[in-house]
């Protein structure tokens, strides 16, 4: 049997193509070796996004983005997390093998409490509950599916350490294997995604190319990427711009080299070096926003799909929730 691994798509707004080639990309990649399965945050989301209409469209905004990006629910499963009811039960019964002074040492609620604490003032402002506990919930998310892998970034390691804390926790109590402890798959060699001045592209920044703005808009905002003073003339190393960089994430091999060997000819402007990014970040990115497009035009076919991938989950859920629940007398 494969082993299963289990991503979470916490739901943000505005998906840009740094998040296409260093989170997305990569876990569509997982369905090649794993039993793969997706899930979008949205109770998760609620910590942070009290604007309903807000939420509601930002969960299919993912939803619709991760489909259009290759995602293939016919062989994965995807689902919300909002529609596995076991999920919240299995994170109050797993709150009962949590000591509080685990969530104090995680770094996001930490690191709220140290802001407020340097403004002087209620170290808890602003704080709710939901933060708090994220990481029980985010431990329900993995534990329900007796996921082996989860594949996260490096600021997520402590929270599947947490989850292996707590699980453990869990089995020492029973004296049995009753929850599967999962393992990070850290991913190390994503692509880093240069913005358009050239830190890490991210939404904090504003500094990002969405991922399925219509044509023109992609034309702008690559107008936009910021470039030095060299004239057309002068030789230019691609390697140290980010317009070279990211045409490599779009390129082949043999388009980078001939780039590459015309930027160290001198003769070609940062205006047309803009333009063969264009073309070529167009050519991948226009199937994938007429795919974007067409989900978003019809969102009860996308909640079927959705609603489809639940049917496919619940049972995994409720047979963990049982299990645990038997183990624990409550049965
Ligand atoms: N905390 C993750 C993030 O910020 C999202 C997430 C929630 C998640 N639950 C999860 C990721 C379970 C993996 C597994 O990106």
């Amino acid at each position: 049997m494969k082993e299963v691994s289990l991503t979470g798509i916490k739901p943000t707004g505005d998906l840009h193509i740094g998040n296409y080639f260093g989170a997305i990309k990569p876990a569509l990649e997982l369905a090649k070796t794993y039993d793969a399965r997706y899930f979008i945050a949205d109770y998760h989301g609620l910590n942070t996004m009290k604007d309903p209409a807000e939420l509601n469209s930002t969960i299919r905004h993912v939803a619709a983005g991760w489909l259009a990006a290759g995602l293939d629910p016919e062989k994965v499963i995807l689902y919300r997390q909002s529609s596995i009811p076991e999920v919240f039960e299995l994170t109050i019964m797993l709150t009962a093998f949590t000591s509080k002074g685990l969530m104090n040492r995680a770094h996001a609620y930490k690191a709220a409490v140290q802001e407020n604490a340097e403004k002087g003032g209620d170290v808890d402002a602003g704080i709710n509950m939901g933060l708090f506990t994220y990481p029980i919930l985010m431990a329900a998310d993995i534990i329900i599916f007796d996921s082996d892998v989860v594949p996260v970034g490096k600021d997520q390691v402590q929270h599947i350490e947490m989850a292996q804390d707590i699980a453990q926790a869990v089995n020492a109590n029973y004296g049995k294997p009753v929850l599967k402890i999962p393992r990070a798959g850290v991913q190390e060699n994503t692509a880093v995604v240069p913005g358009l001045d050239g830190r890490k592209m991210s939404k904090s920044y504003g500094n990002t190319i969405p991922l399925f703005a219509p044509e023109k808009t992609l034309h702008k905002t690559i107008m936009r990427v910021v470039t030095n003073s060299q004239t057309v003339d002068e030789p230019k190393d691609p390697e140290s711009s980010q317009i070279y960089l990211l045409y490599k994430l779009f390129a082949t091999a043999e388009e980078q080299a001939a780039l590459a060997a015309r930027y160290r000819a001198g003769g070609m402007g940062w205006g047309e070096a803009k333009e063969e990014l264009f073309r070529a970040a167009n050519r991948d990115l226009a199937p994938m926003r007429e795919r974007y497009d067409a989900i978003m035009a019809d969102i009860p076919a996308l909640d079927r799909i959705l609603a489809q991938g639940a049917e496919k989950a619940r049972p995994i859920a409720a047979a963990t929730v049982k299990r645990f629940r038997k183990a624990a007398g409550i049965d």
